[in-house]
């Protein structure tokens, strides 16, 4: 019997996989397309039909018809060799169906009918429309986009989707509804739409599906956050989500950098002003993942946030993850009190001469520090919040360059730096020590960075119980998945099958744990 992979090769052509996302042409007895893995203008990505293997003269990718999807869709080759079984239609031996598989379906689709629903409604309303033409979005960015809007009143949405036949569990498992607590009213009373009078940023996964919502309030009071964002669901987990990565993980690719934002409206400036390599974390503390996701397709990135001490600190915090990951983090310098958004606005060309002018981050804190103090001053300023940066950087040719200019500005020598910068890794060796148990700080930090940011109300405690739930299932999940392809494997001896399948039977019972 042959393995998934051989079995998925015999049955699918290369030409034919890459032709469903490429636009080829024939060339001799090869074919040829402009790459997807950087810019270029003239082809020199080639297919061999006769190796069945791709080959860019231009930027050196090769491989086959599973390294081709887990580029382009920016998957694993897990997930890489789930496409291309679908696409076979070869059921996968070694994997069991996923679970909740028809649960997470109908959560697709309810998701799918609450978009349309806003965007017709949206069609409808004068008043919404107006709002975001004076925003200065185009109507091809609002369709793009699928901007909607949910009326005022308690229960539009829910009465529509009862009607389309969708259950109240799936409508609150979506996030689409809440429940009062209290005993007043009708059982029915009880359910109100979680969004209204709102307009309505669907949010999209990888493939741009949409699996959640961020709301923005038409009138802004006390009660009212500005902008309100669905719970995290079965769909939606936002350590791992960022706004417009479904249409900007090409262009990060081509282009060779992020331009990471912070907010909806400032993405979609952006992108309508033609820089689609932007994404923009949304109301969520950028994470570890987030980076991650990002640098598979880049390790450079551009930090736009706003100008504000909010923003100056997130983006401090996200300079250090991403520093702290080896990326090459640049950051960009915008008026006081402006953000992205405003300034596309008002004159497009600035933002193009902006993102130029952006500078690597450690060069604009250390400017920064040389304006604003001197002396004793400067020293305290660098040693406690521009060298633990340096500390963070992987790659050892920047670091020495940034320790040259640093010694160089305080007139110390190099040593002398590089024994501040021992201390500082001892320091922070002892705080790691139990990376596991800084782990779950981090995480903790990460929701009360939510809740000082935008004055959400989170139970920290349960909130980082069920984090670290989640973790915990993934891991095994993940364990479980490649004990499944192992054992797939014909060649492993009768003891390792044995071991294998009781190491499968333990996940499982801890997976049934946890889940109850
Ligand atoms: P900002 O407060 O900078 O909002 O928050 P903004 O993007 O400039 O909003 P506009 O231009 O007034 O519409 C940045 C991002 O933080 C999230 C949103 O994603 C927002 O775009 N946020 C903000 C929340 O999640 N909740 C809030 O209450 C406020
Ligand atoms: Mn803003």
């Amino acid at each position: 019997m042959s393995t998934n992979v051989e079995q998925i090769k015999e049955r699918l052509n290369i030409v034919d996989v890459i032709s469903s996302y490429l636009k080829i042409e024939k060339a001799g007895i090869n074919y040829k397309a402009r790459c997807p893995f950087h810019n270029e203008k003239t082809p020199s990505f080639f297919i061999s039909p006769q190796r069945q293997s791709f080959y860019c003269f231009g930027c050196g990718e090769k491989g086959d018809i599973f390294s081709f999807v887990e580029k382009f869709e920016n998957v694993d080759f897990k997930e890489a060799m789930k496409i291309l079984a679908e696409r076979a239609g070869i059921e996968l031996k070694g994997f069991r169906k996923e679970e909740n598989k028809d649960e997470k379906e109908e959560l697709l689709k309810v998701m799918e009918v609450a978009t349309k629903f806003y965007e017709e409604a949206l069609v409808e309303n004068k008043n919404a429309l107006q709002y975001l033409k004076n925003r200065g979005l185009l109507p091809d960015s609002i369709s793009k986009w699928r901007i909607g809007f949910a009326k005022e009143g308690w229960r539009n949405l829910y009465d529509f989707l009862t009607e389309k036949g969708f259950s109240q569990k799936t409508m609150l498992e979506a996030g689409l509804l809440k429940k009062t607590e209290g005993k007043m009213g009708s059982e029915d009373e009880r359910y109100y739409d979680t969004f209204r009078n709102r307009i309505m940023f669907p949010i999209f996964d990888n493939n741009g599906k949409v699996i959640a919502f961020s709301g923005r309030a038409m009138r802004e009071d006390e009660k009212n956050p500005k902008y309100l964002n669905s719970p995290e669901t079965k769909l939606f987990y936002k350590s791992e989500t960022l706004y417009g990565f479904h249409i900007a993980k090409n262009y990060i690719r081509k282009n060779d950098y992020t331009v990471l934002v912070e907010g909806q409206m400032d993405l979609l400036m952006s992108h309508q002003v033609g820089t689609l390599n932007t994404v923009a974390s949304s109301g969520t503390a950028l994470t570890e993942l987030h980076l991650k996701k990002l640098q598979k397709l880049s390790n450079r990135i551009i930090i736009a946030y706003d100008s504000d001490e909010a923003g100056e600190s997130a983006a401090r915090r996200a300079a250090e993850l991403a520093l702290s990951l080896g990326m090459e983090v640049k950051t960009t310098f915008l008026p006081k009190n402006e953000d992205p958004d405003s300034i596309i606005r008002k004159n497009p060309s600035e933002w193009k001469e902006i993102l130029k002018n952006s500078e690597y981050f450690l060069d604009a804190l250390l400017s920064k520090a040389l304006q604003k103090y001197k002396d004793r001053a400067l020293t305290k300023e660098i040693t406690n919040n521009i060298l633990p940066l340096v500390s963070l950087i992987k790659n050892e040719i920047e670091k020495s360059h940034f320790i040259k200019k640093i010694a160089l500005k305080m007139r110390v020598t190099e040593d002398t730096i590089l024994k501040q910068l021992e201390k500082i890794k001892t320091d922070t060796a002892r705080v790691n020590s139990n990376e596991e148990n800084q782990n779950q700080k981090d995480q903790k930090e990460e929701l009360l960075f939510e809740i000082e940011r935008y004055g959400l109300k989170i139970d920290v405690e349960q909130e980082n119980a069920e984090i670290l739930k989640r973790d915990e299932i993934k891991e095994l999940k993940k364990k479980h998945q490649e004990i499944a392809i192992t054992l797939d494997d014909k060649d492993i001896t009768q003891e390792d099958r044995k071991n294998l399948e009781n190491d499968l039977k333990n996940i499982e019972k801890r997976l049934k744990e946890i889940n109850n």
